[in-house]
């Protein structure tokens, strides 16, 4: 039975404040993970003004995520930041459709050509989905198999090995408040259907899923055992670099068996 390797992804956010910051956080991520069997893929996405001095305090301890991306190839974007820009950088991984940039108008179309661009570009792209609320009825799944199907209708077949789902309902970023394990099983599931019927059952059931949302130190064994995700997007934990690697170690230990 081949091991299937899980993935651990710390999006920081616009934090810490300055560069000597993130190079101490990094530097402690990177001290934190030795202890640790190395079995899981471990990538820090740090606010993009960042991404040089994190990836040289990591000293190759983690890879290089970016939180966003430009669809565009380069010329008059003022802001903007290109794929093969992240490539010289020696990012491999980018957060594509974050709901704090969906919640600033980013629309399904334009996540949909970020993701296109990313993985076209050889990134990997981690396409985040999630639901602003539960209701009764469950018409979350709808809005969830909207934002998957615009995403991924127009991914090259070739490409689809670059793509990385992260479930994230926006009702537990941030909050404390985290999905149940029952819940995270359940949408793994109800994603994996919705990318068999775009792409097939072959390819849905080795794309990556993730789950996000306040994933802790505490809750993370969990989550994992029970939830059947193959890792987790994790924000205000990663930049404590001990309970991040408590999380990576908790992925190490509960890693599913294909
Ligand atoms: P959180 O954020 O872990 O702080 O809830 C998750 C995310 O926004 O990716």
């Amino acid at each position: 039975m081949a091991r299937v390797r899980p993935l651990i992804i710390g999006n920081w956010k616009m934090n810490p404040a300055t560069v000597s910051q993130a190079g101490r956080v990094a530097r402690g991520v990177a001290e934190a993970l030795k202890g640790l069997t190395g079995e899981a893929t471990v990538v820090v996405a740090p606010p993009t003004a960042f991404l040089t001095e994190v990836a040289e305090s990591g000293a190759g301890r983690f890879l290089l995520g970016a939180q966003s991306v430009s669809p565009e190839e380069g010329g008059a974007y003022t802001g903007g930041t290109s794929v093969s820009m992240l490539r010289s950088l020696r990012v491999s991984h980018v957060i594509v459709g974050h709901s704090e940039l969906r919640a600033k108008g980013l629309t399904d179309t334009e996540i949909a050509r970020i993701l296109e661009a990313t993985v076209k570009g050889k990134l990997v792209g981690v396409l985040c989905v999630g639901e602003c609320e539960r209701d009764a009825q469950g018409q979350y799944f709808g809005i969830i198999e909207n934002q998957l199907t615009s995403a991924l209708a127009h991914i090259a077949q070739q490409d689809q090995s670059r793509v990385v789902i992260a479930y994230e309902p926006i009702w537990a970023i941030g909050t404390g408040v985290n999905a149940t394990a029952g819940d995270i099983h359940e949408m793994q599931l109800f994603i994996q259907k919705v990318v068999a019927d775009l792409w097939d059952r072959e390819t849905a059931t080795r794309v990556p899923i993730l789950y996000g949302g306040s994933v802790s130190g505490d809750n993370a064994a969990e989550l994992l055992k029970e939830g059947g995700v193959r890792g987790f997007l994790v924000g205000g934990a990663s930049l404590r670099p001990r309970e991040f690697s408590t999380i990576v170690k908790h992925a190490e230990h509960y890693a599913r068996f294909a």
